[in-house]
C-alpha cells in the first residue's frame, strides 16, 4: 500500500469517535517503536516530520525510513509536515512524496494567514495533497521559538468558517489550553472544551487536530528524575481529557514530548544500572521498546483506533 492522505482516516475517525495519533518522527528506533505498536494493534498511523526533524536527520533519511515502514507493515501511514512555516517548505514536502502538510501561520495576522494557508492549498490539492492549518496559538517551544503563555490565545470560534471556506483547508488545528513541550500548565491542567464545541457547532463534520497533546507521563519523568536528571514542575494532558477530545471532533492528536521522555528516561536508566556499556544498540534497544509499549498504550487506552486500520 503506498503512503495515503489524511481523508479517509479523519472521515472514519470523525464517525467513528476516536483520534488518530500523529506522532513525530526524528530517527530509525523512533520510526520503528511506533510502527512495530501500530502494526501489534492494527492502527491507522501519521508520522510527522518537523523543520528540526528535517535539519536534524536530513528529509531523505528520513522519508526512506517511513517507506521502511510502510513496506514493513502493510498499513495506512500518512507522512505528514508538522509545522510548515512556509510556502517554499510545503512545496518541498509535497515535492518530495509527503501525503499531507501543515501549514502554520498562526503568529501572522488572520488575513495573512488565509493568505499563505490558500496558496498551500492550491498548490497541495494539484498534487493530491491534503493541508492542516491552525487559528490560535499555542505556547511552548517549537523549532527553538518559544511562545510564551501570555502571547499564546486561544482559538476564537467566530473566525474558523470565515478561515475554513477562504482557503479550502483539509484540517485545522486549534488552540483550547494545551502547549508544546513538557511544561503544560502551571497548576490544574483546564482544557477549553467549550471552545472546541462552539467551533464544532460552526464546522460540523470538520476534522479538528490537537496540538500539545503529550500526558507527559509521570513513569518516564519520575525516570528522569531518578536518574539524573531535574524536570520539576513537568506536567501534561491527563488521559481522561485526551479521551474526551478523541471522542469528538479531533481526530489527530499529535504526540512528540511523550516520545521523548520514553527515550530519555529508558537510556538513563539503562546507563545508571550499566554505567560501562558503550554499544548504542544495547541502550536504544530498551529505549524502542519503551516508545513502543507507550504508543501500544495512547493507541489503546488513549486513542480509540485499535483495529481502525
Ligand atoms: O511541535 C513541535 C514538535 O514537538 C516538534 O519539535 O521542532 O523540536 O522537532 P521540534
Ligand atoms: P507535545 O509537545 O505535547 O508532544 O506536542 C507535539 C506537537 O504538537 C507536535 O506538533
Ligand atoms: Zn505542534
Amino acid at each position: 500500500m503506498p503512503l495515503v492522505t489524511t481523508t479517509e482516516m479523519f472521515k472514519k475517525a470523525y464517525d467513528g469517535g476516536y483520534a488518530i495519533g500523529a506522532f513525530n518522527v526524528n530517527n530509525m528506533e523512533i520510526v520503528q517503536g511506533i510502527t512495530e505498536a501500530a502494526k501489534e494493534l492494527s492502527a491507522p498511523l501519521i508520522l510527522q516530520v518537523s523543520k528540526g526533524a528535517r535539519a536534524y536527520a536530513n528529509p531523505i533519511y528520513l522519508r526512506k525510513l517511513v517507506e521502511a515502514a510502510l513496506e514493513d507493515t502493510g498499513l495506512p501511514i500518512c507522512l505528514h509536515l508538522d509545522h510548515g512555516d512556509t510556502f517554499e517548505t510545503c512545496k518541498d514536502c509535497i515535492d518530495g512524496g509527503f501525503t499531507s502538510v501543515m501549514i502554520d501561520g498562526s503568529h501572522h495576522s488572520f488575513e495573512d494567514n488565509i493568505a499563505v494557508t490558500k496558496k498551500v492549498v492550491e498548490y497541495a490539492h494539484d498534487h493530491g495533497v491534503v493541508v492542516e492549518a491552525e487559528l490560535g496559538r499555542l505556547a511552548g517551544v517549537e523549532d527553538d521559538i518559544k511562545v510564551s503563555a501570555e502571547d499564546s490565545s486561544y482559538t476564537h470560534p467566530e473566525e474558523v468558517e470565515e478561515f475554513v471556506s477562504k482557503t479550502g483547508v483539509d484540517s485545522l488545528a486549534i488552540a483550547i489550553g494545551t502547549s508544546h513541550g513538557a511544561f503544560k500548565f502551571k497548576g490544574e491542567p483546564k482544557l477549553r472544551f467549550d471552545i472546541l464545541e462552539e467551533i464544532t457547532k460552526k464546522l460540523p463534520g470538520f476534522p479538528i487536530v490537537l496540538h500539545g497533546a503529550s500526558s507527559v507521563i509521570p513513569e518516564f519523568v519520575d525516570m528522569i528524575n531518578k536518574f539524573g536528571g531535574d524536570m520539576p514542575g513537568a506536567q501534561g494532558v491527563p488521559e481522561e481529557m485526551l479521551r474526551q477530545a478523541a471522542r469528538s471532533a479531533v481526530c489527530k492528536i499529535n504526540i512528540d514530548s511523550d516520545l521523548r521522555l520514553a527515550m530519555t528516561g529508558t537510556i538513563r536508566k539503562y546507563f545508571a544500572e550499566n554505567p560501562s556499556h558503550f554499544d548504542p544498540r544495547q541502550y536504544l534497544k530498551p529505549a524502542r521498546s519503551a516508545i513502543k509499549d507507550m504508543v501500544k498504550h495512547k493507541i489503546d487506552v488513549v486513542l480509540g483506533c485499535a483495529g481502525k486500520a
